[in-house]
């Protein structure tokens, strides 16, 4: 059950893959998180036009790719031929995967698969229904977390009655987060690294809500999260991470 901290070890969750290394939500970032020893990794996901889910951060294509445009003006079949290498040559021809894809790739292990719904730009319809069956299909549902900075998707999936764990991503200081997640239906907090003190995890503790905290690079905030016991951190070096949690 990852509704509640149970007393375990912080997890250590890939940010978009092993993004320090390999090019950002792709297969090569997810296996080498994989290799790296995660626990679990982050990756965002947007609608194409033919209503495919696909794994990549922006809702345009300039940054990651070698396309142009809205993700949500192209079909599957479209984005397959972009390269996603994102100008790690020895990556050239990764392409931008499918979730599904990437549940293929997890299928055999225990990787929990936080899943960033990235639709406060883009809205997206049929977003939050098409996930919630590829998670079903695919047998995910104990090891996925959900999450957006979206907070009225977030609602429309308590309302689809969905009992998948749900993460209240934000990223500015909010005051008393642990109520508002509570109201909110969430199962826990997604803080941004700047804004997690002490009392938020204590708080969220009592409140039955884990604290999932991004994007925790460098080594002494690492260091700084393990001592308030944070029940996962996301960062975009899982080797220096695992290192430090043990
Ligand atoms: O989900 C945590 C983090 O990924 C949110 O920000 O922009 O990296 O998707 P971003
Ligand atoms: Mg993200």
């Amino acid at each position: 059950d990852r509704r509640c901290h149970d007393g375990a070890m912080t997890e250590v969750w890939a940010h978009r893959g092993a993004s320090g290394h390999a090019p950002e939500n792709t297969l090569p970032a997810f296996e080498l998180a994989l290799e790296q020893g995660a626990d679990g990794f982050e990756l965002d996901v947007q609608l194409t036009r033919d209503d495919e889910v696909v794994v990549i951060h922006d809702e345009t294509l300039e940054r990651t790719t070698d396309g142009n445009g809205w993700v949500a003006d192209h079909s599957l079949e479209d984005l397959k031929r972009l390269d996603a290498s994102s100008g790690h040559e020895q990556y050239a021809g990764t392409r931008i995967p499918t979730l599904s894809e990437v549940f293929e790739l997890v299928r055999d292990t225990g990787t929990v698969v936080n899943i960033e719904l990235k639709n406060s730009r883009m809205a997206y319809k049929g977003l939050e229904e098409r996930v919630l069956a590829l998670v079903a299909e695919h047998d995910m549902a104990h090891r996925v977390v959900l999450s957006s900075f979206n907070h009225y998707s977030l609602r429309h999936l308590v309302g689809l009655g969905t009992e998948l764990a749900l993460g209240a991503l934000y990223s500015e200081p909010l005051w008393k987060p642990w109520q508002y997640a509570g109201k909110l239906g969430a199962t826990a907090l997604h803080p941004p690294l700047a804004a997690t003190r002490r009392k938020i995890v204590e708080k969220s503790r009592e409140h039955g809500l884990a604290v999932h905290v991004w994007t925790v690079n460098e080594p002494e905030d690492i260091e700084r999260m393990l001592a308030l016991d944070v029940d996962a951190l996301i960062t975009n070096y899982p080797d220096v991470a695992r290192s430090l949690v043990g």
